[in-house]
């Protein structure tokens, strides 16, 4: 078995025990609290899950290190592990069902892994590097759609503090006037993967955190789509970042510039 097979098993795993709590905990009352803005909740559920991610991973691979939305960083080694114990947190406290874990892995920061778990669907997407895309176990391949007239279906996200930053406001509106269809899921990792197996044609969105993005863009890479910079450089941790098949890449983002 490969090195990158054994990390996404350990990613699996991982995803499977924080998908359970978030299943066991969703009908329960739990503590929701506002972080940042009144739209930026935590529950109890986001810190129960991470503290498991963190407990699987820290038994498989002790000296690694990890980045967790929660818990922040613990470690310095080269391999890192970038968890989101629970995307879309805001849909989970509302039992609205787009919600996910989200654990990618990377060594001295090439992004090597990506698994990222749907309990609600029981979709579980993953990756690894040279090794393709998969949903739950079939092989995932990005749309075959070459142009946004078509129409292509796109999905966006805002941040937090978009009452103070509405740059995301005039790039939608640009979208729709074009008579395109535009999707908000609210759940980054989630539409991400939606992009790698096809559903959506292409994202973008500004402000995400690494752990929102860091195992999506691996497995939209390896379903044959790009995630990149408004600039066409290939990384998921821009200020803004542009996803899609690949096929109609240069129409998006020259509509997004
Ligand atoms: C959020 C979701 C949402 C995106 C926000 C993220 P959280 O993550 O991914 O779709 O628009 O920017 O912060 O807080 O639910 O983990
Ligand atoms: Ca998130
Ligand atoms: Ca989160």
């Amino acid at each position: 078995m490969n090195d990158l097979t054994e990390l996404l098993e350990v990613a699996v795993r991982a995803a499977h025990v924080a998908g359970r709590l978030h299943l066991d905990h969703k009908d329960r009352a739990f503590e929701v609290r506002s972080k940042s803005a009144p739209g930026d909740l935590v529950t109890e559920v986001d810190s129960l899950a991470e503290a498991a991610i963190r407990e699987v991973i820290a038994g498989a691979y002790p000296h690694h290190a990890v980045l967790g939305e929660e818990g922040g960083r613990s470690g310095d080694a080269e391999e890192e592990w970038i968890v989101d114990p629970l995307d879309g947190t805001v849909n989970y406290a509302h039992g609205f069902p787009v919600s996910c874990v989200s654990i990618g892995f990377q060594r001295a920061g090439e992004r090597l892994v990506g698994a990222v778990f749907d309990p609600n669907r029981n979709e579980l997407f993953t990756a690894t590097r040279g090794g393709g895309a998969f949903l739950n176990g079939r092989a995932a391949r990005v749309s075959g759609r070459g142009a946004l007239a078509e129409p292509a279906l796109l999905a966006t996200g805002f941040p937090y503090n978009v009452s103070e930053d509405a740059r995301n406001l005039e790039l939608l509106r640009r979208a729709l006037s074009r008579g395109l269809p535009v999707r908000r899921p609210g759940a980054a990792a989630l539409d991400l993967c939606y992009v790698a197996c096809g559903r959506l044609d292409g994202y973008w969105e500004f402000g995400l955190k690494p752990w929102d993005s860091a195992a999506g863009s691996v497995i939209v890479e390896e379903a044959g789509g790009r995630v990149t910079d408004l600039a066409g450089e290939a990384t998921p941790y821009a200020e803004m970042i542009v996803a899609s098949n690949g096929h109609l890449h240069e129409e998006l983002m020259n509509m997004l510039r």
